[in-house]
């Protein structure tokens, strides 16, 4: 039975995952503020060790699967918020984690990021290196007085970099690590962007090819599929499950 940690577990994208994997006979470790296995702060350094550790010894040190899929948008209460949990969470859990990953069967990592990563202008915004860099404060401080939507998709596409950049390191692992980017996935996250007065008519407007959102079992769907020796071959990809979102905004680029 594999061990598979789920970060953002109590809610949306993750609690539907947890449920498709518990049915397929996964041992399911979830992460989340509140309501889940490991009720952990991921905003916080603090909150992060405790998940890494909580999560090692569950599995006795040998995980074969990892999701990080929690994650705030823009109304969160601040855009530092937005950094810290959909970046520098995920960074710390991908290190914290990997020597245990490396340690499963036919292990491999999901990252779950966002069509927001190819929002125009964004990869050519200075916060994306700042991130890159590693140093927190330091982007903390450089994303204060930014727009949300600007922390949002600067986020997201750092963190499908940082995917990317760890494709040798983790296969040295023998750790297979993906990202999926949905686009629009009916979840409190989206529901609460439709409704922010700053956001909500364009969220509303930006409707994808398909012409209609997601659920979040099809997301799900997707991210198991990357977990399973049906994607043995798939790594360091950034797989969109958006309904043609990605095409939509940029459609001579892939
Ligand atoms: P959601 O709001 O239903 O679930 C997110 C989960 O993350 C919640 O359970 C929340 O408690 C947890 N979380 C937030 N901050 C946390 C913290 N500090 N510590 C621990 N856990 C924390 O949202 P949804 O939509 O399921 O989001 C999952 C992922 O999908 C996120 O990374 C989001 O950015 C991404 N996504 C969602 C889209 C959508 O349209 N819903 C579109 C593209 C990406």
């Amino acid at each position: 039975m594999p061990i598979t940690a789920v970060t953002g577990s109590a809610s949306g994208i993750g609690a539907a995952l947890c449920a498709q994997l518990r049915e397929a006979g996964h041992s399911v470790i979830g992460i989340d503020r509140a309501n889940a296995d490991i009720n952990a702060d991921l905003s916080t350094d603090e909150g992060r060790q405790q998940a890494i550790s909580q999560v090692r010894d569950r599995c006795g040190d040998r995980l074969d699967h990892l999701v990080l899929c929690a994650g705030l948008g823009v109304t969160a209460p601040n855009t530092g918020l937005i950094l810290a949990v959909n970046y520098f969470a995920v960074k710390a859990l991908l290190d914290g984690l990997a020597p245990a990953l490396s340690k499963g069967t036919e292990p491999s990592a999901v990252v779950v990021g966002s069509v927001a990563a190819v929002q125009p202008g964004v990869d050519q915004h200075p916060i994306i290196q700042t991130l890159l860099k590693g140093d927190e404060g330091e982007a903390l401080a450089a994303i204060a007085d930014q727009d949300p939507s600007l922390a949002y998709a600067g986020s997201k596409l750092a963190v499908s970099l940082l995917v990317r950049s760890k494709v040798h390191e983790w296969a040295k692992l023998g750790v297979r690590l993906n990202v999926v980017a949905p686009g629009v996935v009916e979840t409190p996250l989206y529901k609460a962007s439709t409704e922010d007065a700053r956001y909500g008519e364009a969220t509303r407007n930006f409707v994808a090819p398909l012409g209609r959102g997601s659920q979040p079992a099809e997301l799900a769907n997707v991210i198991r599929f990357l977990l399973s020796s049906q994607a043995s071959f798939m790594h360091g990809t950034v797989v969109f499950a958006d309904g043609g979102m990605d095409a939509m905004i940029r459609p001579n680029r892939f």
